[in-house]
């Protein structure tokens, strides 16, 4: 494989929500291959930047796969081709040369748009403050959701059902009622910001960078129906 590699990149240019948006066509030439992908749309931006231009937003922390805040979807796949991993560990070299990517912010209308790929999850936080004291429970290590909305990017019907029952996972240490009441309450907060029903597609499970597993979704379900049976 050469050391270095020429893309063409198709990124989703959006001004705000309310704005309509398009793709522009950025022809990249010699990108190390050991470059992230985050790096090389900081090379984009520092072009744009010189010649006068708005830089691309995207979302960025960590850097290593723990902060949950970048994500954008690779001709299709959230967070790119590779499994397990999130954007921000997704190197140039699992890419062709000469390929022509396709990058997209998530697209759900729980995840509004703010600019280009940078879009609003704030409704998962809304979730989350249905367990005030969720920071100091113990998080199981198949469930360790890192809140970076990829299942619902993946998912046909941009179902979030995913990123709950991980939560939901968290709850097991918590006494019956507690447990009972937090569930309710995330499920209810789901739905009120209009996230979709899950179609077993199991879209989530194949995009998430944490690889939690659609048993998780298997477990809510039972509970749920258990405690609406009580
Ligand atoms: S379940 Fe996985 S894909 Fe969904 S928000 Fe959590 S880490 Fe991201
Ligand atoms: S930047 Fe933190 S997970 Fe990607």
């Amino acid at each position: 494989m050469p050391k270095e590699i020429n893309l063409t990149l198709k990124i989703w240019r959006q001004k705000d929500r309310h704005s309509p948006g398009k793709f522009e066509v950025f022809k990249i030439q010699g990108i190390d291959i050991d470059k992230s992908f985050l790096e090389m749309l900081d090379m984009v931006n520092e072009k744009l930047t010189k010649e006068g231009r708005d830089p691309i937003a995207f979302g960025h922390d960590c850097s290593d796969g723990t902060c949950g805040a970048c994500g954008a979807v690779i001709n299709g796949q959230p967070h790119g081709p590779v499994r397990g991993s999130s954007l921000c560990q997704l190197h140039i070299r699992n890419f062709k040369d000469g390929e022509t990517l396709v990058i997209e912010p998530w697209r759900a209308k729980g995840f509004p748009i703010i600019k280009d790929l940078s879009v609003d999850r704030s409704a998962f936080d809304r979730i989350i403050s249905q367990v005030p004291d969720a920071q100091a429970l113990p998080v199981p290590k198949d469930a360790q959701c890192i809140n970076c909305g990829a299942c619902v990017a993946a998912c046909p019907n941009a179902s979030a059902m995913l990123f709950v029952a991980a939560k939901v996972s968290h709850l097991n240490s918590l006494p019956a009622p507690e447990k009972k009441i937090r569930m309710l309450n995330m499920v209810a907060q789901m739905d009120r910001e209009g996230f979709g029903n899950c179609s077993n597609s199991y879209e989530c499970e194949a995009a998430c960078p944490k690889e939690i597993s659609v048993v998780h979704i298997a477990h809510m379900n039972k509970y749920y129906r258990q405690v609406n049976l009580s």
